[in-house]
Parts: structure tokens; sequence; C-alpha cells
């Protein structure tokens, strides 16, 4: 199959600037548009490498203007969409929901409209295209924490971490009930359905990936990882939640990017894969690695960095255990991870400390002035 024209929404942001990346550089005869607002979480400076190619085109534009999306994929012509462009931090969607609702749900609808109004204008109208949105595994709400210990994880990919456990016997599967808690994933649930909505009511082919937490390069400095390493080398507190006993399943991000290109190309038109690393970690032990890996490399004496930990309120219906059953993927497109967990957190956190401008551009200014008001009275 061959498609020609790409739309990229959200390829400024964290995940969105890997895909476009993967996409420049893999596949010349493709012209891929990265459409982005460019909201604080997004960054032309994530594109540097890729924004010279003559395959790579970035329109600075908002997916709920209905209007620009209809003249943005008839000028390109456009034939595939990878919709990543989101709203994407709960502690954000707590205090204003009603910013995620316009974007993840009205951005998602007037980007589903336009590509409709086009595809079904052309001869040969849905034949070849393709509407991927990219979603989460927060829809499916929160899982027991019924093994407080961990046990053996039941997978045995190449990629799994020597730490290897699994904190309960259930795991997300794409048949799991909806039940999202948060604004972000409520926003991001009716964006889903909305997605299946256009192909079950107008044929239009679809597809949803609900993929696990990501980490690596290019990371928003609200995020876990990339926030605790900043904090660990300004010597600034570290923020856990609660007691820090919230487990998630992490994933590299370039492969998310390299699921992402096998179901574009490979996917089941209608179909939904989970994606994720089979790498639960308890957020505190997470923690834990992350000081140990920066002070190793900063040169500090291990545990000097122990003292930042700082216990904090908890977030407001904070999810307690995120875990991703992605053996469908794994079988039916022979997708697996790539990276142990303790290379990929390897090279994140020298990425983070071998790009302090990268850090300190985004960290300096009004984002300071935002995260000082978020966290206060925490
Ligand atoms: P991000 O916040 O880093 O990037 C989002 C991008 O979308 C930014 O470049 C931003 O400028 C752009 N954007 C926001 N509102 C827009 C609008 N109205 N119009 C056009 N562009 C807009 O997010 P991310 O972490 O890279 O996540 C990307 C997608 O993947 C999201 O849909 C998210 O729900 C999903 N996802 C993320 C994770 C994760 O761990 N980060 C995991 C699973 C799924
Ligand atoms: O599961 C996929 C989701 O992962 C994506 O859909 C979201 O876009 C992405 O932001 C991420 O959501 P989380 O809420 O899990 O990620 P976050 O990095 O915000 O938090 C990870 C865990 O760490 C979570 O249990 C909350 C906790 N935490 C987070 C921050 C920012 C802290 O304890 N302290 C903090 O300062």
């Amino acid at each position: 199959m061959f498609r020609r024209n790409i739309l990229i929404t959200g390829g400024a942001g964290f995940i969105g600037s890997h895909v476009v990346r993967l996409f420049v550089n893999k596949y010349p005869e493709y012209h891929i548009v990265n459409l982005d607002k460019l909201t604080y979480a997004g960054n032309l400076a994530n594109l540097k490498d890729v924004e010279k190619c003559p395959n790579y085109t970035f329109v600075k534009a908002d997916i709920a203007d209905l209007d620009k999306m209809r003249d943005i994929i008839k000028e390109y012509k456009i034939d595939g969409i990878i919709h990543l462009a989101a709203e994407s931090h709960v502690d954000r969607s707590i205090k204003d929901p009603f910013t995620f609702a316009r974007t993840n749900v009205m951005g998602t609808l007037s980007l589903l409209q336009a590509a409709r109004e086009y595809w079904e204008s052309l001869p040969d109208k849905y034949n070849d295209k393709l509407f991927y949105h990219i979603s989460t595994d927060e829809v499916y709400g929160a899982l027991e924490l019924t093994s407080p210990e961990g046990i053996e994880s039941p997978f045995s990919t190449a990629a799994s971490s020597d730490h290897h456990k699994a904190y309960g016997e259930d795991f997300f599967v794409e048949t799991t009930k909806y039940n999202p808690h948060s604004p972000y994933s409520a926003s991001k649930a009716a964006s889903d359905h909305f997605v299946r909505a256009y192909h079950d009511t107008y044929g239009m082919p679809t597809i949803v990936t609900n993929c696990s937490n990501n980490y690596g390069p290019y990371q928003f400095p609200e995020k876990l990882i990339p926030l605790f390493i900043n904090n660990i080398r300004k010597r600034k507190p570290l923020p856990v939640y609660g007691k820090g006993e919230n487990v998630r399943d992490w994933l590299f991000v370039e492969d998310h990017a390299r699921a992402i290109d096998t179901i574009f190309h490979k996917g089941k038109v209608a179909d939904t894969y989970n994606i994720g690393g089979f790498n639960e970690w308890k957020n505190i032990d997470i923690i834990h690695v992350i000081i140990k890996t920066v002070d190793r490399l900063l040169g500090n004496p291990e545990g000097y960095s122990d003292e930042l930990i700082t216990f904090v309120t908890d977030r407001a219906g904070h999810d307690l255990r995120y875990a991703i059953d992605s053996r469908k993927l794994q079988r039916e497109l022979g997708w697996e991870p790539s990276l142990q967990f303790e290379e990929g957190i390897e090279k994140t956190v020298k990425w983070y400390l071998d790009n302090q401008e990268w850090m300190d551009n985004i960290t300096s200014g009004n984002y300071e002035k935002y995260y000082e008001e978020m966290y206060s009275g925490r």
C-alpha cells in the first residue's frame, strides 16, 4: 500500500517529534506535513535535525480550527493522518479541563470531519486512506495493585527489564471497558469514541492505538522523568505524589514510534492495538533508579540526591496501576520493544544531561512561573 502525503499532528511535541523524525528519514518518498499549534508543549527545537529535509513541511495551526483543517488537508492532498496533537498532562487537566475538551475532543472531531469531507470528494474516496489516532492506556482506568511486592512478569520479551515485575494479575487488553478517571483521560476516551464512530458511520478507515507511559529525549519537563532529572541537576526538591506507590508501565519513546510505523503500514483497519513495555515500576522505585543514574553520571557519591525526595499531597483521582498487555501487536504484527529498561533510562538521563541548553530554554521564563504556581500548596 502506498500513501504519499502524510499529516502528522502534534509533531513538535515529545512523541510526535520522534514519529516525524522516523518517517522523514525512513520514507524519503513520502511528504511529511507536521501540523502543530506550538502550545507550551510544542517545540520546533525538537526537530532541528530534519527541518531542512525536502520531504518535510511544518504548518502552524490549531486542530480545533475546522476551516483551517479543511484547507490544509486539501492543499497537501493528505491521504494518511497520524494524529498525536493533544493536551497531554493529567495535572493540567485537573486545573483546566475545558482546554482538554476543546483540543482533544473538538480538535479530533474537526480533523475527522475535514478528512471525511476531503476524502469523500475524491473519485477513489476512502481507498488507501487512513486516519490513525494515537491514544493512551489511561482511557481504561486503573488496575488493582494485588501483588504489592511484585511477581515475576508473565511476559518474556527480549527487552523486558532485569526488574521484570508485574504488580497484579490483571492487564489492559484491547477489549477492556473504558473507565477514564481524569479530565485528560475522559477527553482522550471521547476522542477515541469519535474516531470509531467515523469508521462505523461513514466508513472512514481508522485505527486507534492505546499506549503506556513513554520516556526518552525531548519530553516536556512537567512529566515525571525529565522533571526529576532536571531537579536533581539543579538540587531542587523531587515532589513524589502520595507515597510513590503508583505503578506505571514504561516504554522507550523510539519503540512507540516504531510501533506507530508498523501499525500505520500493516495494521488492520478499524482495529485497536495496545502498545506497552511489559515494564511496570512503582514510582518510588523508578525515582531511585533516576537518582542513582543521575548521581553516577554527574560524579556524585551514591545516595547524594536521596535527600531531595519530598512526599507531597497526592494527585486528585490518582490512578493506582497501569499495565498494558501488548501481545496482540506482537503476535499479529511482530512488534516488540527493542530496549531493556536499564539501557533506555541510561540513554535518557545521558541525553538530558548532554542537552542542558534544550532544557534550560524550556524551564526559564514563563514556564518557571507557571510551574511554581501549579505546585505551590502541594
Ligand atoms: P506533548 O504534550 O509532548 O505534545 C503535544 C503536541 O500537540 C505539542 O507539540 C502541542 O503543541 C500540540 N498541540 C496541542 N494542542 C494542539 C492543538 N489544539 N492544535 C495543534 N497542535 C496542538 O504530548 P506527547 O506526550 O508527545 O503525547 C502525544 C500523544 O500521545 C497525545 O495524544 C497523548 O495523549 C498520547 N500519549 C502519550 C503518552 C505519553 O506517555 N506521553 C502515552 C500514550 C499516549
Ligand atoms: O499512561 C500514559 C500516560 O502517561 C499518557 O497518556 C500521558 O499523556 C502522560 O503524561 C503519562 O501520564 P502520567 O500521569 O502517568 O505521567 P506523569 O509523568 O505525569 O506521572 C507519572 C507518575 O508519577 C504518576 O503516577 C504521577 C507521578 N508523579 C508525577 C509528577 C509529574 C509524581 O509523583 N510527581 C510528579 O512531580
